[in-house]
Order: C-alpha cells, then sequence, then structure tokens
C-alpha cells in the first residue's frame, strides 16, 4: 500500500479539503479538521502491477467470438422459437405446470432432439426407466445417445455429468431430488434451494444445458422457494385445461430470449405436436356474420395472435346486473361498458354482460378494446358482423382510439388469414400508407366516427 499524499477531513461532519483550515466550512466547528493519509485500498498505484490478473479478464467486446454452436435446435420450431432461438449452452431452465399437462412427454420428445448434439441424460425420481421407456415407445423417442437414471442424490448426478459430460439434462422433478450434504428432507425449500444452486453451478461449470421440472402448488404458483424462479435462466409456465387437448407453453423468464412468449401444441395420441399456425385454430368453426362476436389480432410477446371475442348480454333478474369475463380484465370491460354507455348510449348497465375469449388465451394487450366494444355493440343492437373483419385500437374515455404498436404485425397477420377488411386508428395511418396491405383499412379516431359508419 503506498503513500499518496495527505488530506484533511472534519471529524465532525466528514468535510474534506485539501489544506488544513482552522475552521471547518461546512459545518462551522473550530479545530476539528485532522490529516489524513490517502491509501489505496486496492493496489499500489505507483507501480501499477497486474497483480490479480484481472486485466487479461476482461474482454474486449469486438473481439468476442461466439460458439458456432451456442444453440441447440430441435425440430419443433415453436418451441425453439419459445427458448428464444434453440436451447443455449449452459442454460437452466425451468418448466412448471399442473401433473398430467404434459411436462414428461415434452422433455422426453426434446431430450430425442438433443442426442444430436451428444449425450442427453434423463433424470427421473417419479418414474423408473422401464416406464419412461414405454412412453419413448409411444412417442417413437429411441437414440443411442439417450440416458436413462432414477436417482435422486444430486451429489452422484454431479458425478456422472462431470465424468460422462452429456450435453443436456432433464431433471424430473426437483422436487424429488436431494443432496447428501444437507439433512432435511427432499422437497423442502432447503433441499430445492441446494439442489438448484448445484446444478447452476454445473451447469456453468461444465457447458451442461439443463431443464427442470418443477410441480406447481394448487395456488399455481412453482412449490419450493421463489428464490428457484430467480436462481435458472428460463423459466416456462405449462398451461391448458384438463381434457382440453391443446397445452400453451408460455415464457415467464428468459435471460435468452423475450418473455411472454407464448406457443401452443396439441397433445395427440403420440405426443405433444406444435400448432403452428395458431390464428387458425383459435379462430376455427365460425360462420359468415356473428352477432356478438368480434376478432382482434392481439400480441403476445412477440408474436401476433388472432383472437375472437364473444359478447352475450341478457336481462338482468337480479338487483346487481353481473359482469362475467373470461380471458379480459374485468375492470377495462367496467370502463368499455361505461364508454359504451356514455358514448354511444348502448343501455347495458341494467344487464347482465357475459365476455368470453374461446380457446383459453387471456388479452392483456389493450389494443383488443375496439374489438370487445364493437362487440358489445353488437349483440346488444343485435346487428350481425361480417367475421372477416377485424379491429384493432385501444379506447380512452372522452371515446378517442388511440394508437395500437406492431401495427405492421398484425395487419399481415390478418392478411395471412383471409381477412377482408379492419378497422384501424387513425393516429397509425402515417406508419400504414407506407406499405400495401390486402386489406380494407377502415381508419378511426374515435367512436363517433365508428357510429357514422354502423
Ligand atoms: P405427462 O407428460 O406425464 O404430464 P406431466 O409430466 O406434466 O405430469 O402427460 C401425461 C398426460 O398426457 C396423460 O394424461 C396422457 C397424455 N398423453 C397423451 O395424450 N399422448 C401421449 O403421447 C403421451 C405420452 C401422454
Ligand atoms: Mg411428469
Amino acid at each position: 500500500m503506498g503513500k499518496e499524499k495527505s488530506f484533511y477531513i472534519c471529524g465532525e461532519c466528514g468535510y474534506k479539503s485539501s489544506k488544513w483550515l482552522g475552521k471547518c466550512p461546512s459545518c462551522n466547528t473550530w479545530g476539528s479538521l485532522e490529516e489524513k493519509e490517502e491509501v489505496s485500498t486496492f493496489i499500489n498505484t505507483k507501480t501499477s502491477k497486474n497483480t490479480s490478473g484481472i486485466i487479461d479478464k476482461v474482454y474486449n467486446f469486438a473481439n468476442i467470438e461466439l460458439d458456432e454452436n451456442y444453440r441447440y435446435k430441435t425440430s419443433i420450431g415453436e418451441f425453439d422459437r419459445l427458448l428464444g432461438g434453440g436451447l443455449v449452452k449452459g442454460e437452466v431452465i425451468l418448466i412448471t405446470g399442473n401433473p398430467g399437462i404434459g411436462k414428461s412427454t415434452l422433455l422426453l420428445q426434446t431430450a430425442k432432439e438433443y442426442t444430436a448434439y451428444g449425450d442427453v441424460l434423463y433424470i427421473s425420481g417419479e418414474e423408473s426407466p422401464a416406464q419412461i421407456k414405454s412412453r419413448g415407445d409411444r412417442l417413437n423417442v429411441n437414440s443411442e445417445n439417450l440416458y436413462l437414471i432414477n436417482e435422486t442424490d444430486i451429489q452422484k448426478i454431479g458425478e456422472y455429468i462431470i465424468i460422462k459430460k452429456p450435453k443436456v439434462v432433464i431433471i424430473d422433478s426437483i422436487q424429488t431430488l436431494y443432496s447428501s450434504n444437507s439433512d432435511s428432507i427432499p422437497g423442502t425449500p432447503t433441499q430445492i434451494k441446494e439442489s438448484t444452486l448445484k446444478i447452476v453451478e454445473l451447469a456453468k461449470k461444465y457447458d451442461v444445458s439443463f431443464f427442470i421440472v418443477g410441480h406447481i402448488t394448487k395456488e399455481g404458483k412453482v412449490a419450493g422457494p421463489k428464490l428457484l424462479e430467480h436462481m435458472v435462466d428460463a423459466v416456462f409456465q405449462f398451461e391448458g385445461e384438463e381434457g382440453l387437448f391443446y397445452r400453451i407453453l408460455r415464457s415467464e423468464k428468459n435471460r435468452f430470449g423475450s418473455t411472454n412468449e407464448l406457443a401452443i401444441f396439441s397433445m395427440e395420441e403420440d405426443g405433444l405436436k406444435e400448432v403452428k399456425n395458431s390464428s387458425e385454430f383459435f379462430l376455427s368453426e365460425r360462420e359468415e356474420k356473428n352477432v356478438g362476436s368480434m376478432v382482434v389480432p392481439v400480441l403476445e410477446g412477440t408474436k401476433v395472435f388472432l383472437l375472437e371475442i364473444q359478447s352475450l348480454v341478457t336481462d338482468s333478474n337480479m338487483g346487481i346486473p353481473k359482469r362475467i369475463v373470461q380471458g379480459y380484465d374485468r375492470n377495462r370491460i367496467q370502463i368499455l361498458t361505461a364508454i359504451a354507455e356514455k358514448r354511444m348510449g348502448l343501455n347495458i348497465g341494467m344487464k347482465d354482460l357475459f365476455i368470453n375469449i374461446p380457446g383459453g388465451l387471456s388479452i392483456k394487450d389493450p389494443a383488443a378494446d375496439l374489438g370487445v366494444l364493437i362487440s358489445m355493440v353488437s349483440i346488444c343492437r343485435n346487428v350481425a358482423i361480417s367475421q372477416k373483419i377485424a379491429a384493432i385500437g385501444e379506447l380512452g374515455l372522452r371515446g378517442e382510439i388511440r394508437k395500437a404498436f406492431f401495427i405492421d404485425k398484425r395487419l399481415r397477420e390478418l392478411e395471412k388469414l383471409g381477412f377482408k377488411g379492419v378497422y384501424i386508428p387513425e393516429a397509425n395511418r402515417k406508419e400504414v400508407e407506407k406499405k400495401s396491405y390486402n386489406l380494407k383499412l377502415i381508419y378511426l379516431k374515435n367512436l363517433d366516427e365508428f357510429i357514422e359508419r354502423m
């Protein structure tokens, strides 16, 4: 530690001065300044020796080389897209969802895909290798590079991984793992934390990618410490109604891709199949014209989905009218009904209102507002609307229709699915007119303009 130079510091308030003063200019105390030596706490700045080797550890951005095989890909395009373009080397992914939703099925299918890159190890604490093999036969999974173990001690698993160096490891599930270093029983928060710490360490040190299955509690939370979600690189949640054959996989966190992306799969006799054209999927079973139904292109993550909004009103036979909403924010519906009453003279204040988005998705995109409102108007006035027309736009309380983001993406999706026209915000006109679309574009500034056109 080298002596640099002296300075003076006030013992009362900490004021710092380069020369001695009789009275501190900051707190006005007399004789409080004391001499101190400035000492570098890190290194001797005179010699500036790189004793810790830190200088060699800093990368120049321009010189960083990306590994050619940085991401592992599968033949399931939607799965890769959700991951942000494939599985990253050394990435740890947590997959959660209700029992029976398809976590083990999906992971066994992807396990086979990853064997193209090297060995894949499937660790199951819940099923025997024979049980997994029999599921694998059903899924046409067969590979020389796929290994199964029925081991739950993370110490032993670590030993195997370090020696055999598999590229991808699947742990089904984290709740069954334990560390022989810790006294508590498997499934407890302490054990889950311990095991996950070890997994993350193995992943980063040896470039092994991990998928971890996490069971969820009745409240829909990952069983175990909340910390689990912070420790991993990505969290994917499997959703879907029991009995329905499709499944939604959603990215809740993704260090190597965007969040709130979702991919749709259908559960078939021989495993999960990606649904490539999800809009077609959500929009099936519709007539030419419908009362109370309107299609909206909504953004989920970076992808556009076409969803149908359905409304129904009935006379209320109770004092307080009901507002039953499935798949849309209930408060938002209250606001939209208020706008419809005030700005359009719609009489729904004393009626029961039901709003439904078929397909099990929940819309958070505010640009669906106009579609919801049109579907309500359609049912209240009993006017059928063409199902080849969609609506885009967020509504303000004054009845103004606000600009929508990613308008081009939304219009392209409508075009692709054979829509003929779409209501869009006037505020998007400039942007939209730069391109050409095979759609009739109906620009709206506010609801008054919509009423005129009805
Ligand atoms: P599974 O992957 O075991 O769910 P999880 O691991 O999330 O608990 O999925 C079990 C369900 O999927 C079960 O109800 C049977 C059904 N299934 C199919 O419909 N087709 C298939 O090919 C497979 C393997 C399972
Ligand atoms: Mg399972």
